[in-house]
């Protein structure tokens, strides 16, 4: 379809299909995606590690190169929870096979085990194109299944990266079995936690021969395919391919993406019993009640750095939270300084993942001593960060509301908001105002009304009544990261990865509003159960609260489900109150002993 937005209308020219129209009358942005998400599927939860630091490359070339980029992260004390394999993993590019010189079992085995002994992880990529050779097992049981896609009676034949290929019709009923039992299979060999599945769209490098005559292969409105009009069947199926029942290609080819993840969502669940964790690149409406996505090929360009904020905003309010953009650039060579300015960024990605082309230089955070030193630095808050990035998936999956969100989600009166796209919020009420430009030391951001204290030094303030612009300070190894007034933070130590993150006492960081008042939650869990807070599960939530009685400001916790934090033995050992009234600064409270999940009630304004 065409989709074309003029401001005061938009207008659909679809060419196949059922159009169906909702309206979502809100008339709040979060109720908006309750709404949205109640309809098409709520976003699915994410394990806990997910949301440690990832690291991907096309193009390492064995299990010595995994070696070294895990020691590169260790030596240099970078967080670093998940290593990556792309197709450079497989035997001559067939999906559920290991290279035998460059990635043999053994090693593979044996390098996984070490990850998973060091709480670290472990994912691999899946192309759907299956290579046509009859010694591969793969290849053989889907024939004898016969899930491929077909056209004119055969199975459709394609071109992906090991040559010839058929593609699994995720639509015929015995593809998720067929798609499961190799994941299983598969798994049994090398213990990955997650897949990442691409090339989805469908992606075929040959175009085969369109039949002119078929309203199918050649409709008569050209819709914009590729910027330019190209012809529908360009580098894909053809329209006129059949799936299970007979259904067309040409009206089901954007659920392909949809299909996969979720059959591979179901794979894994059933052979883990885990929360499964799955990155699609192809995507439709309802597929973040199953994957993770990530924006695709960008380039290492100071335009694809800034499109990200817009491309991971949208995600979310398709109701995908759980999005991030390749961190330093996909294709082409980054440079020192993009790197540094994208993984500034890149920490507050809700997916976090620095990836590159195999024919780009290599971009490692740890490669060059200025953009380790800011990697350090802002992935350290990304971790003390941790508990509230994953309470803020728990309210994803309750209620569609997206982890980063634009501006307007918490500002909505304030006009000045609605257009903002080179800043966001984490949640309700952590502003990130990243640089996006060469050689910039500043940065022009908006600030709603109220005041906003910088997190890497709370005795730095943006306050005003109305709103406005503001000129930040921006040196070379800093983010502008703010926390509005309001808003009680929950946060943990900072670690090298999310298990050792887990194991450390927690701190609330309280920014009190001008009335007193403020609020903030945790939800706690395993962080890999299958479900999110579901009835009989293990898990606490936890509201924390502030209120002002005369001079005399309290702070409450009430927990829902108290059992799970106790047993946990998690305790606050912190906290940190900003905004008190009559002392600048942060006023410290340390030497705690709260448990989390007993109510208790303490007197902020008590200590000195
Ligand atoms: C295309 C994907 O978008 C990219 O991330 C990946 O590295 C290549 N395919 C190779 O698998």
């Amino acid at each position: 379809m065409d989709v074309v937005y003029a401001g005061d209308r938009i207008t659909y020219k679809v060419i196949g299909g059922v159009l169906d129209l909702y309206f979502f009358p809100g008339p709040t942005p979060e109720l908006v995606m309750d709404q949205y998400t109640d309809l098409i599927g709520r976003p699915a939860p994410m394990p806990y590690w997910s949301f440690g630091f990832h690291q991907c490359r096309w193009g390492y070339k064995d299990v010595g190169d995994l070696e070294a980029v895990v020691a590169g992260y260790a030596n240099a004390s970078i967080p670093l929870e998940v290593v990556w394999t792309d197709i450079d993993y497989m035997d001559a590019y067939k999906d559920f096979t290991l290279d035998p010189v460059n990635f043999p079992a053994e090693k593979m085995k044996a390098f996984v085990d070490r990850l998973h002994r060091n709480a670290q992880r472990y994912v691999l990529i899946l192309d759907p194109g299956i290579s046509i050779n009859n010694s591969y097992g793969t290849y053989k049981r889907g024939l004898e299944d016969d899930i491929y896609i077909k056209h004119g009676g055969v199975p459709y034949l394609g071109q992906v990266w090991p040559g010839n290929v058929y593609y699994p019709d995720f639509l015929n009923p015995a593809t998720t079995p067929f798609w499961s039992n190799e994941i299983k299979t598969f798994r049994d060999t090398v213990q990955f936690d997650g897949l990442w599945i691409d090339m989805n769209e469908l992606s075929n490098f040959i175009t085969s021969p369109s039949n002119v005559n078929s309203t199918f292969d050649n409709p008569p409105y050209k819709i914009n395919n590729s910027g330019n009009k190209r012809p529908i069947n360009e580098r894909t199926v053809p329209a006129t391919a059949l799936h299970f029942g007979g259904i067309l290609e040409y009206n089901v080819h954007n659920l392909y993406g949809f299909l996969e993840a979720k059959a591979t969502h179901q794979a894994l669940l059933n052979i883990t019993g885990k929360r499964p964790f799955v990155l699609s690149r192809s995507t439709f409406v309802g597929s973040g009640k199953y994957t993770a996505h990530w924006t695709g090929d960008n380039a290492a360009t100071w335009d694809d750095l800034a499109f990200s904020i817009p491309s991971i905003l949208n995600s979310g309010l398709f109701g995908i939270p759980m999005v991030g953009a390749d961190i330093c650039g996909f294709a082409r060579n980054t440079t020192e300084e993009l790197c540094r300015c994208w993984i500034q960024l890149g920490a507050f990605y809700p997916f976090s993942r620095n990836h590159g082309d195999k024919t780009s230089d290599r971009h490692e955070l740890y490669i060059w001593e200025s953009v380790a030193a800011s990697a350090k630095k802002v992935l350290g808050l990304r971790y003390r960060l941790l508990p509230y990035l994953y309470t803020l998936m728990y309210e994803a999956h309750l209620r569609g509301v997206p982890i980063a969100r634009p501006l307007f989600f918490s500002f909505p009166r304030d006009t000045n908001t609605h257009g903002v796209y080179s800043q966001f919020l984490i949640g309700k009420g952590v502003l990130i105002s990243p640089v996006l430009t060469s050689g910039a030391v500043s940065v022009e951001a908006y600030f709603p009304a109220g005041t906003w204290y910088d997190l890497f030094n709370y005795s730095n303030t943006v306050a005003s009544k109305s709103g406005g612009n503001r000129t930040l300070s921006a040196p070379l190894d800093h983010i502008n990261v703010h926390l509005r007034e309001g808003h009680i933070l929950p946060m943990q130590g900072e670690a090298l990865t999310t298990q050792a993150a887990r194991n450390t006492s927690f701190e609330l960081l309280v920014a009190l509003s001008g009335t007193g008042n403020s609020s903030g939650e945790v939800f706690l869990d395993d962080g890999e159960e299958a479900g999110m807070g579901g009835a009989g599960g293990r898990w606490s939530f936890v509201r924390f609260q502030t209120q002002r009685a005369g001079n005399r400001v309290t702070l409450t916790l009430d927990v829902t489900n108290p059992g799970f934090a106790v047993s946990h033995g998690w305790i606050i050992e912190k906290v940190t109150v900003l905004g008190l009234k009559n002392r600048s600064g942060a006023v410290e409270i340390p030497g705690l002993h709260l448990l989390i999940g007993k109510n208790f009630t303490l007197d902020l304004t008590a200590h000195h």
